[in-house]
């Protein structure tokens, strides 16, 4: 299977909103396998769709220290949020950027697995925090966004020289 590239920000792409799968085929499942495949060996612990130019509802994450607890979130849903976290995140979309931003402390979310069955996922903590993070990217929203926007731009800068150096 193949690694797929990852949109790095600033690019305008991973600002487009993605729309609902309507069908889970094949397709969307080799997509996620992909897409699996692509987050663990970056290595991160969560990928949206839309960072690899795909603008569809699907995301992976595996926020286990073992590594061994994928998850499929087809067309996923926050259904209920409560409290208050502020934990440090990065993105494989701003490698080398880490912040603090702060988010719900408990949410549950409602998705399609990839049988299209109805699943819920409660979660605190770490999981928590990755389901709103990857949630937002489907929204087209970058977790820099949370930041001021004086470190907006400096990371902006940043991302811009690091990408004139490598190309
Ligand atoms: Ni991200």
């Amino acid at each position: 299977m193949p690694l797929l590239p990852i949109l790095r920000f600033p690019d305008p792409r991973l600002k487009i909103v993605a729309a609902p799968v309507k069908k889970i085929d094949d397709t969307i499942r080799c997509l996620a396998r992909d897409m699996a495949e692509t987050m663990y060996e970056a290595p991160g612990i969560g990928l949206a769709a839309t960072q690899v130019d795909v603008h569809l509802r699907v995301i992976v994450i595996d926020a286990s220290e073992t590594r061994d607890q994928l998850l499929v979130l087809i067309n996923p849903e926050l259904v209920e949020s409560a409290g208050v976290q502020v934990g440090e995140e990065g993105c494989l979309s701003v490698p080398g950027i880490y912040d603090k931003v702060e988010r719900a402390g408990h949410v549950v979310v409602r998705y399609l697995d990839t049988d299209g069955k109805a699943q819920t996922v409660a979660a605190d903590g770490l999981l928590a925090v990755c389901l709103q993070h990857e949630i937002d990217h489907l929204e087209g929203r970058v977790f820099v966004e949370h930041l001021s926007p004086l470190k907006q731009t400096r990371i902006k800068a940043k991302m811009l020289k690091q990408s004139r150096i490598t190309a």
